[in-house]
């Protein structure tokens, strides 16, 4: 605080009410309720109040013939709002437990000037002395009652506004009247905000009680009460992901230009970062497009029509290269397996050896739609070793289980920003070997938008040939250094816990698992719904009731299983919250559960060391 001007000057004698202050002789704050009357008369009635006046000017002439009392023998409460009267004169001579008695409980802090004078409202005497314009004493027994210098401002606000239609001839609306109308509206809007709002994005007969005040809750709807967080929500699907605050952030800065240097900087880096994920040492070529771009791109890029290749599909995505290939007119051979199986590397072998000059072998890596992760270095190899290029759907896989794209010889890995990489949807990646450019310098299917050698040669000038998605840019760079920093050995570690973490807390409800019960099945979780249950309807419930987004079957797997995902910006408190909602509704459509065990065991799995 910086040294008080000298008392005189602030506070000139002829103001009555800052007698008060000058008797003190360390003058109050600026801003204080009882020096602000006195400087800026803003309490000039009453200051003018004749009995003031006469015990002002009687002060003075006391002062002026050496009379005066010594301050500190001052009993008047000395707070501006306190009205207590003026002490009888016989009062100097009554002992001190007199004089506190007559001070009485309402103003024990009367005559105490040494202590900051603490405002209301305010922690701390300097959040006071820096802000507070109210800066009266705090008398802590006084009941509270409004300042008198306050009510003609708080009027004025209410009274009506002139542009208000005056009231017709005759009628009874006063003045007063409107303002009271005035006022019950906004107590009506404050007690309307204060009421738990719907969730838009909640539907039922759940969500609608959630509006209700709870004095009008019976309770019965106990239960009910847990969707009453009314706006949070969970996402617990295998894509898209949640997404870390940090990269979120980048999202909202102001746009840059693409050919600008801080983004050439940040393009560098990202396409640096997507190889030290891949573990690669070729190109990643990146797209404007959700996954399925990337898949398009190998296709159109390495298929000509008429060309054998051979899909392995065990669930949507494996039936999503056989789909494309066809419609890019390969001759298809298609290793179709039941969808929850894993692909055998001798199955494959033989396929190939039946089928005879396949060029591409396409494989999912993590089939999102059934929980299997597929040993794909086994499968590469033998599809290496029928002189076949190798194609991997990573979308789901990169990041969170391990996949060593040049130490096990694939030509191309597609993936996609939305799963383990924790960026929004939006980007899509096609890592290609030398062999699969030189495959795309032959091919001769059309495309424009996804050719490679284009793609390839704008990046080798940190160019794009198109106008990139440049904040999904700056999110992948963000959201690929806090995967490097947390380091992909430690990522995959964390991803197998989670998957053996909601695995065992499935179990242990006494579910049965779709998925393989393996560490290597570390991305999404397939259950399969009790006897008598739609697993839709456990999705939409757990959804609509408590905001937890979880997925259902596909395919031939819809209304059969539901889907835990678990990758990306995951922890194990994410699984227990799916495994305590999933109980939640489950229990409430009465299927057969056991109660409270999930959530333990699930954190139990989480501590014990994974092998993947
Ligand atoms: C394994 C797999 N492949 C491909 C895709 C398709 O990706 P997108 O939806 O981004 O086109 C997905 C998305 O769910 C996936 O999980």
């Amino acid at each position: 605080m910086p040294p008080r001007a000298p008392v005189q000057r602030r506070f000139p004698l002829r103001r009555t009410a800052s007698a008060s202050c000058r008797a003190r002789r360390t003058p109050r704050p600026r801003g204080s309720a009882r020096c602000r009357a006195g400087v800026r008369g803003t309490s000039t009635t009453r200051l003018q109040r004749p009995r003031a006046s006469r015990r002002s000017s009687r002060r003075l002439q006391a002062r002026a013939r050496g009379t005066a009392r010594a301050p500190h023998a001052r009993t008047a409460c000395r707070r501006a709002q306190c009205a207590r009267p003026e002490p009888p004169s016989r009062r100097r001579s009554q002992p001190r437990s007199t004089r506190a008695r007559l001070i009485g409980p309402k103003c024990a802090g009367a005559g105490r000037r040494e202590a900051p004078i603490p405002c209301r409202g305010a922690p701390s005497s300097e959040g006071h002395q820096r802000g507070s314009r109210r800066g009266t004493r705090a008398c802590p027994n006084r009941p509270k009652r409004p300042r008198r210098a306050k009510r003609p401002r708080r009027r004025t606000r209410t009274a009506p506004r002139p542009t208000r239609a005056a009231p017709a001839p005759g009628a009874r609306a006063t003045v007063p009247q409107a303002g009271r109308r005035a006022a019950a509206r906004r107590a009506r809007q404050r007690t309307r905000r204060l009421r738990p709002r719907r969730n838009p994005m909640r539907h039922g007969a759940d969500a609608s009680s959630a509006t209700r005040a709870p004095a009008h809750r019976s309770p019965a709807t106990a239960r009910a009460r847990l969707t009453e967080m009314a706006e949070k929500r969970y996402l617990l699907t295998p894509g898209p992901t949640p997404v870390p605050p940090e990269v979120l952030a980048v999202l909202a800065e102001p746009m840059i230009h693409h050919r600008a240097r801080d983004f050439k900087g940040i393009y560098e880096r990202s396409l640096a970062r997507l190889r030290e994920v891949y573990r690669t040492a070729n190109d990643v070529l990146l797209f404007t497009a959700s996954g399925t771009g990337a898949f398009e791109a190998a296709v159109a890029n390495l298929t000509s029509p008429g060309d054998r290749v051979l899909v392995v599909s065990a669930g949507n995505f494996g039936e999503r290269w056989a789909a494309l290939t066809r419609a890019y007119g390969a001759d298809v051979v298609h290793v179709r397996l039941e969808w929850g199986e894993t692909p055998d590397p001798e199955d494959l072998r033989s396929a190939l050896a039946e089928a005879g000059d396949v060029r591409v072998v396409y494989l999912v890596h993590s089939e999102t739609s059934t929980g299997v992760v597929a040993d794909v270095q086994a499968l590469a190899a033998v599809a290496k070793d029928a002189g076949a290029l190798v194609v991997v759907d990573a979308v789901s896989s990169l990041g969170a289980v391990p996949l060593e794209t040049d130490a096990w010889g694939i030509d191309v890995v597609v993936s996609g920003s939305q799963k383990a990489l924790m960026c929004p949807p939006g980007l899509a990646f096609d890592s290609v070997s030398d062999a699969a450019l030189e495959q795309a310098a032959r091919a001769t299917s059309p495309r424009y938008v996804f050719d490679w050698e284009r793609t390839r040669k704008a990046q080798a000038k940190l160019d794009a040939p198109f106008t990139p998605a440049v904040s999904l840019v700056k999110a992948l760079d963000v959201a690929l250094g806090l995967l490097l920093e947390e380091g992909l050995e430690a990522a995959f570690d964390r991803h197998a816990r989670l998957g053996r973490a909601c695995r065992e807390g499935v179990k242990a409800m006494g579910l049965q698992l779709f998925s393989p019960d393996e560490d290597r099945s570390a991305v999404v979780t397939a259950i399969r719904a009790p006897d008598g249950v739609d697993s839709g309807d456990v999705v939409s419930s757990l959804r609509d009731r408590l905001g937890i987004t979880i997925a259902g079957g596909q395919g031939d797997l819809k209304g059969k299983i539901f889907r835990i995902g678990h990758i990306g910006w995951f922890d194990v408190f994410d699984i227990t919250t799916a495994l305590a909602g999933v109980e939640l509704v489950l229990a409430d459509a009465g299927a057969d559960i056991e109660r409270g065990v999930a959530v333990t065991r699930a954190l139990e799995a989480y501590e014990s060391h994974a092998t993947v």
